[in-house]
């Protein structure tokens, strides 16, 4: 109940989506997420061609993916005659398909696709012709919602998005990976992976914070469009994090490279327990609330429960301007040198400083 959230028309169990990838590149994969409690499915990126992909094609740490995968590596006869007809038959969600990239692969591929697709969504990852163009053939031969994916490396995003919803597009999915970036392995002195040039591209936590900045933006500039998010979804919070910034729905990829397919459904299970925490009633709940600026009035000079304290000092170490000083045992904040910048208090092992980022 408390979970259920709406995209467009379609009603949807929850707000959490497997992300465009590796866990949606078969119809085995992909009907995983038909089995949870997972919102809507999508499709890994069909193309015109199947992709070439040079091998190792992931790496996965702590906080970050990096990956040089292309689009599906399946042709498009592949998915029309076998995955998509087995999906559409046991499926009890949505479906968005994944489709890329230019004219000529969506005057092929748009018309193929189409009675199987709920809605689409459109990698522009590789688009090289003009995007209106782009859109506008898209619309010529689907009457579905078209959702355009931006890739962080668009600037003008804003430019973007005026581009096409004039063309006739929907919504949007922000974002794609960021990149390109380089991986390397020092031991052997070589790039650990990566396409021709070799290059990957980035994805999972650490672009969180990039994610949510698009996502917000896009909402304050345009209140009616529906967007999903993609980018760094690690936990429940997060999804919060991104319906609050102005998402109407969440995808997810890389934490469940990261720490396995079975995070989807501890998010689904911690969501109650997260809205709840956070004093929702409600996926909707949190969708209508409104974010608010930070007031720097709020902002006061950070002060220590001593009762909480282990003298660790960690605030006398990370202090950029030397602020913490420790002397005969004592702890004391120098009030003329601290700039309350807040470091101390997000660092702190305990939770003894307050003050600066959150009220005392
Ligand atoms: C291994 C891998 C393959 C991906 N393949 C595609 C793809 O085929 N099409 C696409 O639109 N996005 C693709 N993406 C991007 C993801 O769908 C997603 O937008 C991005 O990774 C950010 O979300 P995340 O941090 O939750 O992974 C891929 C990402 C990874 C890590």
């Amino acid at each position: 109940m408390k979970l259920e959230t709406k995209l467009l028309n379609f009603k949807l169990k929850s707000p959490l989506m497997a992300a465009s990838g590796p866990l949606t590149s078969t119809s085995e994969n992909i009907l995983f997420f038909n089995e949870i409690n997972a919102g809507a499915l999508v499709t890994k990126t069909i193309s015109s061609v199947g992709a070439d992909v040079k091998k190792p094609c992931i790496y996965a740490e702590k906080d970050m993916v990096y990956n040089s995968e292309l689009w599906s590596e399946d042709p498009p006869e592949k998915w029309i005659n076998e995955f998509l007809p087995e999906i559409v038959k046991k499926k009890d969600k949505p479906l968005i398909v994944s489709v890329g990239y230019n004219i000529d692969d969506f005057n092929n591929l748009i018309p193929k696709l189409d009675k199987f697709a709920d809605m689409f969504e459109i990698s522009t990852h590789y688009i090289k012709s003009d995007l209106g163009e782009v859109v506008k053939t898209i619309r010529k031969n689907t009457d579905k919602p078209i959702f355009m994916k931006l890739s962080p490396h668009i600037q003008d995003y804003i430019g973007f998005t005026k581009t096409i919803l004039d063309a006739g597009a929907t919504g949007v999915v922000a974002i794609n990976s960021v990149g390109p970036g380089i991986k390397i392995d020092l031991m052997n002195r070589r790039l650990q992976l990566g396409n021709e040039d070799g290059q990957v591209w980035v994805s999972g936590p650490a672009i969180k914070p990039y994610a949510l900045q698009r996502v917000r933006d896009l909402r304050n500039n345009f209140k009616d469009i529906p967007i999903i998010s993609a980018g760094g979804v690690n936990n429940a919070t997060d999804v919060l994090e991104f319906l609050l910034a102005g998402a109407d729905s969440v995808q997810m990829l890389s934490s469940a490279l990261i720490n396995g397919k079975s995070l989807y459904k501890k998010i689904l299970g911690d969501l109650p327990l997260v809205l709840e925490k956070y004093n929702f009633n409600s996926i909707e709940e949190v969708k209508n609330a409104k974010l608010l600026e930070r007031n720097e009035e709020d902002n006061d000079y950070p002060t220590i429960d001593f009762d909480k304290c282990k003298m660790c000092l960690r605030c006398v170490d990370v202090c950029p301007v030397f602020a913490w000083e420790y002397n005969d045992g004592q702890l004391k904040l120098n009030n003329e040198k601290c700039i309350k910048c807040g470091t101390c208090e997000s660092r702190c092992p305990v939770f003894a400083i307050s003050g600066v980022l959150y009220e005392i």
